[in-house]
């Protein structure tokens, strides 16, 4: 067993307890995807924008057994980051289900056809994470992607509310549970962080400095990515905003008793931040956008 997997299984009551409260939490409105949809009235011709940065964020919920796998393969023998890994599994398949079921309710068939080779596409490339086995660096990166699948479905509920208010419910009540998720993981990673400060610092400079929404295997996934990003939905921007909140949060800035990898990789982890800020103030390229599941390109409607 390795050091950090010895680390994961000691926190097994912690874990528990963080566990505990999240079900408690979201057992309280425990919604099912057809409840979200069923007998409501549906818009059938939401703009393109709206359809494309939907179906992208479907193709990032079906990296689900990826992530499933992964974590099973990472998180070793600890019982209680199991049980959590079946709730979170079970929890994140009907984010999936609900915006599958959208898209077939509010696209033509051949369109749906589209958006299903795209999902074939990308789960048959997968998705491999350059992070060894390292179990530390597993979190701290779910930590960062949990917190941008959030901005991501609730900022676009805030496109989509005034052309479909079934769209943008659904799309909150995914972003809140996404919400839920980023605050389980960032209390595992904060309880790793007063165990073994200097390993969790080297991880998490490991995660930022690679950092990669699930998707970049598919073939469209740059045209997505500059949508979401020029749309200010997910992007470079948001991302920066991000990283500093959950480096706020963690106080990375302010450990001390290091030895000198912990200080090491602290010291990168702030200069990244600034390059990371500094990108986030580049220009964004403008439209149009195109996508093998819309019949013509589009440009961006002026809300932002
Ligand atoms: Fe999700
Ligand atoms: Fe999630």
């Amino acid at each position: 067993m390795s050091l950090q997997t010895e680390l994961l299984v000691s926190l097994d009551k912690k874990v528990s307890e963080i566990v505990d409260r999240h079900e408690k939490i979201t057992n309280k409105r425990l919604w099912m995807p057809t409840e979200l949809i069923f007998g409501r009235e549906i818009n059938t011709s939401i703009p393109p924008e709206i359809t494309a940065m939907l179906v992208l964020n479907l193709l990032t919920e079906d990296g689900l057994p990826y992530f499933t796998s992964l974590l099973t393969e990472h998180l070793g023998e600890s019982s209680a980051l199991r049980d959590w890994t079946r709730r979170w599994t079970a929890e994140e398949d009907r984010h999936g289900t609900a915006i599958k079921r959208y898209l077939h309710v509010s696209l033509q068939p051949e369109q749906v056809i589209a958006v299903e080779r795209l999902q074939f596409q990308y789960l048959r490339a997968g998705f491999n994470p350059d992070w060894g086995r390292d179990p530390l660096k597993l979190i701290a990166y779910v930590v960062l992607q949990e917190y941008a699948t959030q901005v991501s479905h609730h900022r676009i509920a805030e496109r989509a509310k005034n052309h479909c208010k079934v769209l943008a419910q659904m799309l909150w009540q995914i972003g809140a549970e996404e919400r839920q998720h980023h605050q389980v993981y960032l209390a595992f990673f904060k309880h790793l962080l007063q165990c073994e400060p200097d390993a969790c610092l080297v991880a998490f400079l490991s995660v930022l400095k690679s950092f990669a929404m699930p998707g970049e295997e598919i073939s469209e996934f740059a045209e997505f990515s500059r949508l979401q990003a020029t749309a200010g939905v997910f992007g470079p921007r948001q991302f920066a905003r991000i990283v500093s909140a959950v480096c706020d949060t963690l106080g990375l800035a302010t450990l001390t008793d290091l030895n000198a990898s912990g200080r090491e990789a602290q010291e990168k982890i702030m200069k990244l931040v600034k390059v990371i800020e500094r990108a986030a103030q580049r220009p964004l390229h403008q439209g149009p956008f195109s996508f093998s599941f819309l019949q013509e390109p589009f440009s961006l409607n002026e809300q932002k």
